[in-house]
């Protein structure tokens, strides 16, 4: 075991990601090392899939329904459902999907966003299915995946200025993956500024500029449940969703996460609580860290279940990320994976588990 692998991944086939050290920790109070909703899972939604674990001895809907149904109503609830449901796919988590897509472009080269760094499955995946990896500025690689808002290092780009970077630097035949598993925590309006709203420019794009836009989402963020695999990916037209389709295993998301995705699509509560307590508990561990650490910087839009810490320093950042694992809170170093070995990133929670976490880096004050 390395302290940068957990113990758990295989550093020779998978990519570092948060989420491991919990597990190993006698006096685990919060996991910080995830971007998951501080508010814990909802409830009804935990309820339906406890119940739905009496199902398992039977298959799950080969076409996920109503859960298929459900998010396509909670996602343009506006009108149009219907139509746009027949763009929509769910998959064991984003991940089974963004491998999806990108095994179905046309293999070359790819490109990530142009911010400093970005969720790094999406470099395993085009590394996995044969691309090679080219600079962000590079408008010959025919796939592009983008993450916005990005995590880790919390820019946001509103939904005209994403449009115009795909418009301006795509080349005919690219694949562009828009990644907006984050813009839910936007607020009330967060499907405003969503591509997902954008059918009809999306639709257009592909079909008369070839420029091929998918708009991913992991759904185990905004409703903390990464141990139940959900993910959904918005197609550009439907002979591209069917193309992907094709390519999937029958069964992929399982009854559980079936029943959970429909209560939690149906919770509007649990949204709205979300979009009160995130922005307060992310203004107010600023001003923590602010006040303990002045010489660290914090980035992050104000609305996100994260910050993006710079340290400064690779010696401090190190200790950092040792006594929050020491003592039970563990946070997400920036150094594997992201190669930022002064960053970390740590996630927004209440003032009870932020105060373990701030007594933990207090020793590094003046550091
Ligand atoms: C931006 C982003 N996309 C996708 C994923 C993968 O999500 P899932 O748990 O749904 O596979 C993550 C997980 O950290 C993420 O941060």
């Amino acid at each position: 075991m390395t302290a940068e692998n957990q113990g758990t991944w295989d550093s020779t086939t998978q990519t570092f990601h948060g989420g491991q050290d919990w597990k190993f920790c006698d006096n685990f109070v919060e996991d910080f090392s995830v971007t998951t909703n501080g508010l814990g899972t909802p409830e009804k939604a935990m309820a339906a899939a406890v119940a739905a674990c009496s199902k398992i001895n039977h298959y799950p809907p080969s076409d996920f329904e109503p859960a298929l149904t459900d998010l396509a109503e909670f996602l343009w609830p506006e009108g149009g459902a219907k139509e746009s449901k027949e763009l929509l796919l769910l998959g064991n988590g984003a991940s089974e999907l963004i491998d999806l897509v990108i095994r179905q472009a046309e293999p070359g080269k790819w490109r990530p966003g142009p911010q400093r760094t970005q969720y790094k499955e999406y470099a395993r995946s085009a590394q996995a299915a044969g691309f090679s990896t080219t600079d962000a500025a590079d408008r010959s690689a025919m796939l592009l995946c983008m993450v916005n808002p990005t995590n880790p290092t919390g820019d946001y780009w509103p939904v005209d200025q994403a449009k115009k970077y795909i418009e301006e630097t795509c080349a005919r035949g690219t694949t562009v993956i828009v990644d907006e598993s984050m813009q839910p925590w936007l607020g009330p309006r967060w499907r405003e500024d969503s591509l997902i709203r954008e059918r009809a420019w999306a639709r257009a794009l592909s079909e008369d500029a070839g420029i091929h836009v998918w708009v991913m989402t992991s759904w185990t963020k905004i409703w903390s449940c990464t141990g139940v695999r959900l993910g959904s990916v918005v197609a550009p037209t439907r002979a591209l969703r069917d193309a992907v389709k094709a390519k999937q295993v029958p069964w992929s998301v399982n009854t559980m996460a079936l029943d959970f995705l429909s209560a939690a699509c149906a919770d509007a509560d649990y949204l709205a609580r979300t979009w009160d307590v995130t922005p307060r508990w992310n203004a107010e561990t600023r001003a923590d860290l602010a006040a303990a650490h002045p010489r660290w910087t914090v980035h992050g839009a104000p609305f996100l279940s994260w910050l993006w810490i710079d340290t400064g320093d690779a010696a401090t950042c190190a200790a950092a990320v040792a006594r929050a694992k020491a003592a039970g809170v563990p946070v997400r170093s920036g150094a594997p994976g992201y190669n930022l070995p002064t960053f970390f990133r740590a996630a927004v929670r209440p003032a009870e588990t932020r105060r373990v976490l701030l007594a933990a880096l207090a020793p590094l004050a003046h550091k």
